[in-house]
């Protein structure tokens, strides 16, 4: 049995559809079932959330492999942006280890680093630390930006395009090598095939965009092309925090999203992780058919 956590996000769904194609026996920890749409039917649901720790031991009943991409970039009801991602790693990692676990995958990001402006960043690296201490057979799993038409970011962007001009966050300077969540998701199954994985994969796109160019890519696949208006980091903060007091968890986006934006996530090795696990990433004009 595998366990998959974050199966009803973008890599998550991706890596599902898969999954169960190949009829691998599957359990998703999730906080609504109805969110994994017609698939629920086709795998073991566990009830569970990154903030009831708790919740997971049920969850690893008799796995032997988890894929654990559940992650959250803002603060939560029921658990801060530290505790979902890098307390809720630690104890994942405790409970598969006492559940008999084999194979432990987890997704960080690339340019996580106890030491980043961003405290998702900060989480990640805590996060990694305790998957790379444990005695599982464990990867880590560092992918730079990953999208896919008609994502949440670029719902979000199409929205804001209803307006003549589009507001980037800061310089939009910030590096990325930005790759298809089906690419990432191919990686992850040929991860699990893999007789003896590496510690570490960093998965990359085969081209470096800057935040402006993705933005500008994104807002021409989505058939609005803008102009873009580059607003000054205090000023996003400001605005970001005083719409999150109003709108609490509503909020379209918030300074936590937006600082992310400021941080460049580029590989050392570009694709050669990728390709080492079978997989040409394709680049984003033809994803985005540009
Ligand atoms: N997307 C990127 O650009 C990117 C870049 C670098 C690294 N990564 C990492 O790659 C992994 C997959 O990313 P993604 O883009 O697929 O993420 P995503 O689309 O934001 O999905 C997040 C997933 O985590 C689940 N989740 C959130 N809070 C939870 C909670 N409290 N309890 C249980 N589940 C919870 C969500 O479930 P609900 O349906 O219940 O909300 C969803 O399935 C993550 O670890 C992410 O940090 C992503």
């Amino acid at each position: 049995m595998l366990l998959l956590t974050g199966a009803t996000g973008l890599v998550g769904s991706a890596v599902l559809r898969r999954l169960t194609a190949a009829h691998v026996p599957v359990r998703c920890l999730v906080r609504d079932p109805r969110r994994l749409g017609p698939e629920r039917v086709r795998v073991q649901i566990a009830l569970g959330d990154l903030a009831d720790p708790p919740s997971f031991r049920n969850a690893l009943r008799g796995v032997s492999t988890v894929v654990h991409l559940a992650a959250a970039i803002r603060d939560q009801p029921r658990g801060s942006i530290e505790e979902l991602n890098g307390i809720a790693t630690w104890r994942m990692v405790q409970a598969a280890e006492a559940a008999g676990v084999r194979r432990f995958v987890f997704f960080s990001a690339l340019s996580a680093s106890a030491h980043d402006r961003t405290r998702f960043l900060r989480a990640k690296a805590l996060a990694e630390q305790a998957v790379l201490a444990s005695d599982l057979e464990r990867v880590v799993v560092a992918p730079s930006i990953v999208y896919a038409p008609g994502d949440v970011f670029m719902t979000l962007l199409s929205r804001l395009a209803l307006a003549p001009i589009v507001p980037v966050s800061g310089s939009g300077n910030a590096r990325y090598e930005p790759i298809w969540a089906e690419d990432v998701a191919r990686a992850v199954i040929a991860l699990l095939d893999e007789p003896a994985p590496r510690e570490r994969y960093e998965l990359a796109g085969p081209e470096i965009l800057d935040y402006t160019q993705i933005t500008t890519l994104l807002l021409r696949a989505a058939g609005r092309p803008r102009r873009l208006v580059h607003v000054p980091t205090p000023i996003v903060s400001r605005a970001l925090r005083a719409t999150e007091a109003i709108l609490k968890s509503k909020a379209p986006a918030t300074w936590d999203e937006a600082e992310l934006m400021e941080v460049s996530m580029v590989s050392a090795n570009g694709t050669a992780d990728a390709l080492a696990l079978g997989v040409d990433p394709a680049p984003m004009s033809r994803v985005l058919n540009l």
